[in-house]
């Protein structure tokens, strides 16, 4: 297939750029490198040994979103997006613009170009408060902050195009907690500042870069009263996309599908396989509870099992081993 890729230089896009060109797809990518390095795109082509198309190209410019679909694509992998919480809160109307308003943008110029496959980067924030785990794709919806929000809003764009038109297929991927990086060392995931999330962080702790982990909160009711997530590693996920690719035939209008492994790890069990997998101890102290965390939620991923054919098969320890390798050997990301 002939797919385009959005947000193409970052975290999962590179990932899943990767994978695509390996099962032998023909990729087109585009970023406006805002939050990622186009380093990210040329290790991708010199990994896959294939070419890969780039420009420099931003979802909120509506005319040269049209020009590039009029290209002719079989199919779009979207991940371009804003995706931290606390700026989202400080900055909602640039979290809508930049995701609501851009996707809207790529369905328009899909819409005009005939190209009606869309594979979008949901994440599991849709289902907000967390009622009961495992949680599957009938959980209530809800948004517990703006970047959230853009995430909702955006399915529901989905959802409503494709019961106006049933030509169009769309897979909604929720994600769980990507980690991990591709086991070559050459791409992972590269944080601009001070990492939010606790992977990036943990490893920067591990490579010396942070002098220690803060844990955000003990009290919550797990077995260790520190937060579980559902912990998947990148290559799992990039692959669910490709699968999410082979099956869009299958069903009719949009469809949501959970990505994790249906396993939860606490905070303290990421810091000691992150400790084991970089072979030193990571320093870390308890802190209090950081707003708007859950408990825990983990993923039931049975029907992205059944309907893609799809299941994650690496496991935490594989995650810290291959996120570790990327960092160890790109202690400043791409930048180094
Ligand atoms: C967060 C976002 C989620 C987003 C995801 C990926 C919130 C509420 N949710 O998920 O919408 O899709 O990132 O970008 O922010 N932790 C620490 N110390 C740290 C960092 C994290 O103890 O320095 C803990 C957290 O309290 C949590 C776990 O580690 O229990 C995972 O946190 P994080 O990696 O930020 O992901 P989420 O909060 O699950």
């Amino acid at each position: 297939m002939k797919v385009l890729v959005t947000g193409v230089s970052g975290y999962i896009g590179s990932h899943a750029a990767l994978e695509l060109l390996k099962a032998g797809h023909e990729v087109h990518g585009f970023d406006n490198l805002s939050n990622s390095s186009e380093e990210a795109v040329r290790r991708v082509r010199a990994l896959a040994g294939r070419p890969l198309r780039f420009e420099r190209l931003d979802l909120l410019d509506a005319e040269g979103l049209g020009r590039l679909l009029k290209e002719g694509f079989d199919a779009v992998l979207h991940f371009a997006g804003l995706k931290a919480v606390g700026e989202s809160v400080e900055k909602p109307e640039l979290y809508r613009r930049n995701n609501v308003d851009g996707s809207a943008n790529l369905l328009a110029a899909m819409e005009a170009a005939g190209c009606r496959k869309l594979v979008f980067s949901s994440s599991c924030t849709v289902y907000g408060e967390v009622r009961e785990n495992p949680v599957d794709e009938s959980h209530p919806l809800g948004a517990v902050n703006p970047y959230g929000r853009t995430k909702l809003d955006v399915e529901n764009l989905c959802l409503e195009r494709a019961r106006l038109d049933p030509r169009w297929r769309i897979a909604l991927l929720r994600y769980f907690n990507p980690v991990g990086a591709h086991d070559s060392g050459r791409i992972g995931e590269d944080p601009r500042g001070v990492p939010n999330n606790l992977m990036p962080f943990v490893m920067q702790a591990a490579v010396g870069r942070r002098d220690k982990v803060r844990v955000w909160g003990n009290d919550y009711p797990t077995p260790d009263g520190t937060g579980v997530r559902d912990y998947i590693h990148v290559v799992d996920l990039a692959l669910g996309h490709l699968a999410a690719l082979d099956h869009l035939d299958a069903f009719v209008g949009a469809r949501a599908f959970n990505l994790g492994t249906g396993r939860g790890a606490s905070v303290l069990e990421v810091i000691a396989a992150a400790a084991r997998a970089a072979g030193r101890e990571i320093a870390y102290e308890i802190a209090p509870r950081r707003p708007g965390d859950a408990a825990a939620i983990w993923a039931d991923p049975a029907r992205a099992r059944r309907e893609l054919g799809w299941s994650a098969r690496l496991g935490l320890e594989r995650m810290c081993a291959d996120h570790w390798r990327w960092q160890k050997d790109n202690p400043n990301g791409y930048g180094a």
